[in-house]
């Protein structure tokens, strides 16, 4: 234990830093250990990480001090941001300087960035084809991430930068599941058309981000795009009805109707599947299905996950 190499997971009580929790300790013996940073060490999710072998350090992204210390020592971190949070593109960019600085500050040897495409390198400002958001973003929680990209280069910190995809969990926690439409059938919407969509469990994600930690020479200063499946909306829909035990339809609506839904976020989001959509061969050709079950071979299928929470989806 004492020689084991230091993870410091931020977001370790959430989606993506608790999957790479898991996977670290279920993985013990490889010769990792996991740091879990979290803002309360006295949560109910952060004991329940210690209880399993973790150990939990108080930080907060916007306390840059108590970043720099619990990344000291560390031999890796996994470096997240949080956009739903805030709805703030500029504190996830501050967040990301602040781990940056850390990491560059702490002599951290390999850093896992969770990053997504700058959709303004395809979608420039003056492109009217998506419509301009605060001021200068396409799809702010993307562009912010890639934006931040740099700052991880610029302060030469050994980086992978890991390109995730919409979780399917979304189905259950962020109010995409199906909705019972005017005519009684229940319905998932996206403005997407015929085009794949990449997603994946979230759960995966930290274990395909603990595969390129234990292989850190091979993935230092690559892209690595990860998904579980490309699925089309009405795959997508023929999953659910299976699971759901009756029809599920996909409703293909347009950008500028999927941004007046009553959804958090909405005008974002429409942006987000737009340019999913309109960059569906960069999108998908960046996430390979074939390249996540190399990292993680317990990978889940859309089926498999449909399978293991059931119970948790509901038609509303
Ligand atoms: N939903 C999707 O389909 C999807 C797909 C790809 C990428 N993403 C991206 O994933 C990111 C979120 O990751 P996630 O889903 O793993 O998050 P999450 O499940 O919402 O977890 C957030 C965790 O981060 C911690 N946290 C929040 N604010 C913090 C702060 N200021 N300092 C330190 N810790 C903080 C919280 O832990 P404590 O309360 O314990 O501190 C919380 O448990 C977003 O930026 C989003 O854009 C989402």
């Amino acid at each position: 234990m004492g020689d084991n190499k230091i993870i410091a997971v931020v977001g370790a009580t959430g989606a993506q830093g608790g999957g790479l929790v898991r996977a670290i300790l279920r993985d013990a013996g490889a010769g990792f250990s996991a740091r879990a940073l979290t803002r309360n060490p006295l949560s109910r999710r952060a004991v329940a990480l210690a209880a399993a072998g973790a150990t939990a350090v108080a930080a907060d992204l916007d306390d840059a001090a108590s970043v720099r210390a619990a990344f000291d020592g560390a031999d890796a971190a996994f470096c997240v941001t949080f956009f739903w949070a805030d709805l703030s593109p500029e504190k996830e960019i501050a967040q990301a300087r602040t781990m940056a600085d850390a990491a560059r500050d702490c002599g951290v040897q390999h850093v896992v960035w969770s990053t997504l495409e700058d959709t303004r390198l395809w979608v420039p400002l003056g492109d009217d084809r998506i419509p301009t958001l605060m001021g200068r973003f396409k799809v702010p929680h993307f562009d912010a991430k890639g934006e931040a990209d740099r700052l991880f280069l610029e302060r030469a910190v050994p980086t992978t930068f890991l390109l995730t995809s919409f979780y399917w969990d979304n189905f259950i926690e962020f109010g995409m599941g199906p909705k019972r439409g005017r005519d009684g059938v229940a319905e998932i919407t996206f403005p997407m058309g015929n085009a794949k969509l990449p997603g994946i469990a979230a759960e995966d994600i930290g274990a395909c981000a603990y595969a390129i930690f234990k292989a850190r020479d091979a993935f230092l200063g690559k892209r690595i795009g990860i998904a579980g499946e490309h699925l089309t909306g009405v795959d997508m829909a023929a999953g659910l009805s299976r699971a759901l035990g009756e029809e599920i339809r996909y409703r293909a609506v347009s950008p500028a109707d999927y941004r007046r839904l009553p959804l958090v976020g909405a005008a974002e989001l429409a942006n987000m599947f737009q340019f999913k959509r309109d960059f569906q061969a960069l999108f998908c050709g960046t996430r390979s299905v074939t390249q996540s079950r190399i990292l993680n071979p317990s990978l889940h299928t859309f089926e498999r996950w449909l399978a293991e929470n059931r119970l948790r989806l509901h038609i509303t």
